[in-house]
């Protein structure tokens, strides 16, 4: 085929990449070299815009998530979030309606870092879906004062519609994979936010999956006791937040874990569930998996299944080499990389027989 006509026929997508702060530029530099590499291998072309958000945005226009970023954003087939300390993440989330938060967490055999015994751990699988623009993250909030003093308040509120829109995401999820559906809930301190009758009814259109309500307190627990007996997780913005960094104490740590987080027209917002990781920051030793895997759910989100499939592959590969950056090294027998040196390997693993 000539070069003309593979333009023609080339699928072509245009990423916005927004590395934030801390370690959120290494991983997204990371993430990009393998997308980049991907993309060329498997025939497509990617147009990638760069944005500021967080600290970066606030030194050039004042706003941790400006408008430019903002309409940067828009029209693009995804976004490839690093990290922000504070302000500008919240805003675009709820910008763009990114409701639907999937945290995919899979055990990896080769790995020995969870503190958690490893026959407990042995091919656990399971997705939490949590709400991602409503509940107390974005409820009435203010500072105020009364007879007793000055005081602070935010406020857990949730239409029913939102659970429900959230619900049918889950439920969907759940259905596609084990057809069970652990609700989130607090209802016995918490009792108008009725998360489990409203999961009910939408699970109407969905008699197969097996609906479990389950307290958080005890969920948290739970999934400590016997990981493996969840599938799909839902849980509201909160809950959601808190319940799925234990993803990362069941994987061994939290630097491999992504997430999506998908509006109702499917575009999405692609981001490593860690944070900016001050304490590591600018060494160019942070592990790029949540980042890369994040990518990953972004080309499923596309539906380059192929492209995803190979890069979750060459991961497990190198893996079971014994390639580990900082956060993950713990045996005399393993590669200690950095950043860089893990994507090179990463990338040579593509094109190994
Ligand atoms: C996450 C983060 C964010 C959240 C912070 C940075 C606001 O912890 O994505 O899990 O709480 O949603
Ligand atoms: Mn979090």
């Amino acid at each position: 085929m000539s070069s003309l006509q593979s333009n023609v026929t080339q699928k072509q997508y245009r990423v916005v990449a927004l590395p934030g702060e801390g370690v959120g530029v290494e991983v997204i530099e990371a993430a990009l070299r393998v997308l980049d590499r991907i993309a060329e291998l498997q025939g497509f072309s990617v147009q990638v815009d760069r944005g500021l958000i967080g600290q970066p945005a606030v030194e050039i226009w004042g706003n941790p998530f400006p408008e430019a970023t903002a309409q940067l954003c828009q029209g693009a087939d995804g976004i490839l979030l690093g990290a922000v300390s504070q302000g500008g993440l919240l805003e675009l989330r709820k910008r763009f309606d990114f409701f639907a938060n999937l945290r995919p967490v899979r055990t990896f055999s080769t790995l020995h870092q969870s503190p958690l015994k490893s026959e407990k751990l042995a091919g656990v699988d399971l997705l939490f879906v949590r709400e991602l623009v409503s509940g107390i993250y974005f409820g009435p909030a203010g500072r105020s004062i009364d007879a007793e003093g000055a005081y602070g308040f935010h406020t857990m509120q949730y239409h029913d519609w939102e659970i429900r829109r959230i619900a049918r995401v889950a439920l969907q999820k759940a259905q596609a994979r084990r057809q069970r559906l652990t609700v989130a809930h607090k209802q016995n301190a918490l009792p108008h936010l009725p998360w489990t009758q409203l999961v009910r009814e939408v699970a109407a259109d969905f008699p197969d999956v097996e609906i479990e309500p389950m307290l958080v307190d005890n969920l948290a627990m739970q999934l400590m006791l016997r990981p493996h007996h969840f599938d799909v997780i839902l849980a509201g913005n909160l809950f959601g937040d808190i319940l799925s960094d234990l993803g990362g104490v069941l994987v061994g740590s939290i630097g491999l874990l992504g997430s999506a987080s998908l509006n109702a027209d499917g575009f999405g917002l692609y981001e490593p569930i860690h944070g900016t990781a001050p304490d590591i920051a600018g060494k160019g030793i942070a592990n790029p998996l949540g980042a890369i895997n994040s990518l990953v759910l972004m080309l499923q989100q596309w539906g380059e299944q192929t492209a995803a499939a190979r890069i979750q592959q060459a991961e497990a590969q190198l893996l079971a080499k014994g390639y580990r950056t900082a956060d993950l090294f713990d045996r005399p027998n393993e590669i200690l990389v950095n950043t860089a040196e893990y994507v090179d390997r990463l990338l040579e693993e593509f094109i190994l027989p």
